[in-house]
């Protein structure tokens, strides 16, 4: 059984909600799954010991919020490459902060990118979101 950790920046919780069901997802794979707020993780030591991750923030004024931000730069000591990886966020219209999660998780650590992309979702109560995100989780377990 393998142990993925998803880290999550929220204001409002919408994106915590979409945390928890990928969470759910990577459960009914079989996986166990460690679902964190962003303040959680002070070190890189905080993100050893997994098999794979999957980050998450709301978008706000075009961007993630700035604690994600910080988790990033935290995530570049932590020797990702070749690990799998995803990025999620709720969005109201525009919704950046998904794909720019994705892009450095791909680029900088060199991570192993869920196929689906980046999962952008209004809130995971909304029409298909428990399923989308459920599915999320369950296609990066696939992968560890
Ligand atoms: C002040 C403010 C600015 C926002 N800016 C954006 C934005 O630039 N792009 C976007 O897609 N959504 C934007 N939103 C919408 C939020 O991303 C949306 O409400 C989301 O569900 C919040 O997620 P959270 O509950 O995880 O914080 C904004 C919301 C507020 C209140």
């Amino acid at each position: 059984m393998g142990k993925i950790l998803i880290v999550f920046a929220t204001r409002s919780n919408e994106t915590k909600g979409i945390a928890d069901l990928i969470g759910e997802g990577i459960r009914m794979a079989g996986h166990e799954a460690d679902v964190k707020k962003v303040g959680e993780v002070k070190n890189e030591e905080n993100l050893k010991g997994y098999d794979g991750y999957v980050f998450g923030s709301a978008t706000y004024h075009g961007e993630m919020i700035s604690s994600m931000k910080q988790l990033l730069f935290i995530a570049e000591r932590a020797e990702l490459k070749g690990k799998p990886g995803g990025a999620f966020g709720a969005f109201g219209w525009s919704g950046e902060a998904p794909g720019r999660i994705f892009d450095t998780m791909a680029n900088i650590y060199g991570m192993s990118m869920v196929p689906a992309g980046p999962l952008m979702l209004k809130a995971g109560w909304v029409e298909g979101g428990m399923k989308a995100s459920q599915e999320y989780g369950k296609d990066i377990a696939a992968m560890i």
